[in-house]
């Protein structure tokens, strides 16, 4: 997770020059309007450029953004993510106003679990823990135990006694925790969107294109697509990776803006597609944004007792770290 700033010389790299006319005033006006609401700015790695260097206040993964989330001072968040972020920064911090800019930017393995289907894996295993992926709504945060992000799956998932677990809702992120622990893994077969379109052909047919190619994928995908990564890891532990391991060409199997956003910390690297874009992070624009902080639009609620009962998942989570 990083401090982010303004990098206009950086926009004017990524963006296209039609684009960061029109992209600039509305800069300038959230700009203004943050100060005006004491807001803050918190972006996921995937999202475009001109959120992402233009008007983020905190970047990161999932889990980085949860505690940027917990300890801002700031009276407003605007959330440049997915509905399933937003709503657990509100959890975190439940006396903020956290704002979504669009109310359907959702999750394809949020959607894949119900709260009933969450009870009826417990009934079905009595007494195993319920660790959920944080890429779900809070009723499903409440049925669990214990939530995770990609960068603590495997040590959420070792600190719970017994040996078997329930792990809702990503299929491959499971199989790929029941690789590395000796806790039997039961899953459920939600998958993301963007990362299950990745194939172990498409990284073998650029390895043999690009020699000395370095894969590096997200959890997320199958763990076929893993096993031929030379690392897997949440989009931060990614970043790390590159930064402890510098490599000439890269293949970031992973979502597109992930590439441009960090191509200025990598100068000497050449970033290979392919890419696959996500239609729930690409819901929010600047325009979007910028209607946000005027309108306080739209504000994230979450009903009681599913509000604290979620709470204790995440903070269960939050205790554990990295
Ligand atoms: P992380 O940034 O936590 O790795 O999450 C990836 C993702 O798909 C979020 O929707
Ligand atoms: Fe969900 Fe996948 Fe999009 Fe992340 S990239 S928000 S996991 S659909």
């Amino acid at each position: 997770m990083g401090e982010a700033a303004l990098k206009i010389d950086l926009l004017r790299e990524l963006v296209p020059a039609p684009e960061l006319a029109l992209a600039l005033p509305l800069i300038e006006e959230i700009s203004r309007l943050k100060r005006e609401r004491r807001a803050v700015v918190l972006a996921h790695n995937y999202q475009i450029p001109a959120i992402y260097h233009g008007i983020a206040d905190y970047t990161g993964d999932s889990l980085g953004l949860s505690y940027a989330a917990a300890a801002t001072e700031a009276e407003t968040i605007v959330f440049c993510g997915v509905h399933f972020m937003a709503e657990t920064a509100k959890i975190v911090n439940p006396a903020k106003t956290v704002l979504l800019p669009d109310m359907k930017a959702g999750c394809s393995l949020s959607e894949s679990i119900t709260a009933a289907d969450v009870r009826a894996l417990k009934a079905r295993h009595p007494g195993m823990p319920v660790v959920c992926y944080v890429n779900t709504e809070a009723d499903i945060k409440a049925e669990s135990d214990i939530c995770c992000t990609s960068a603590n799956a495997v040590k959420v998932v070792e600190s719970l006694a017994g040996d078997s677990v329930i792990f809702v809702p990503d299929g491959y992120l499971a199989r790929n925790v029941a690789t590395q622990t000796r806790k039997r893994v039961v899953w459920w077969e939600g998958r993301c969107m963007v990362h299950e379109q990745f194939t172990v052909e498409q990284i073998a047919s650029h390895r043999a294109q690009f020699p000395g190619l370095r894969v590096v994928a997200h959890p997320e995908c199958s763990p076929e697509v893993v096993a031929a990564a030379d690392y897997a890891g949440s989009t931060a532990q990614m970043i790390d990776y590159l930064r402890d391991r510098p490599a000439r060409k890269v293949m970031l199997i992973t979502e597109c803006s992930m590439a441009s956003n960090i191509r200025e910390q990598f100068p000497e690297t050449d970033f290979q597609m392919p890419c696959t874009l996500c239609p729930h992070m690409k819901r929010i624009t600047l325009e979007k944004v910028a209607r946000s902080l005027r309108e306080g639009v739209y504000p994230i609620e979450v009903p009681e007792p599913v509000q604290t009962r979620a709470r204790r998942a995440i903070e269960a989570m939050l205790a554990i770290g990295r």
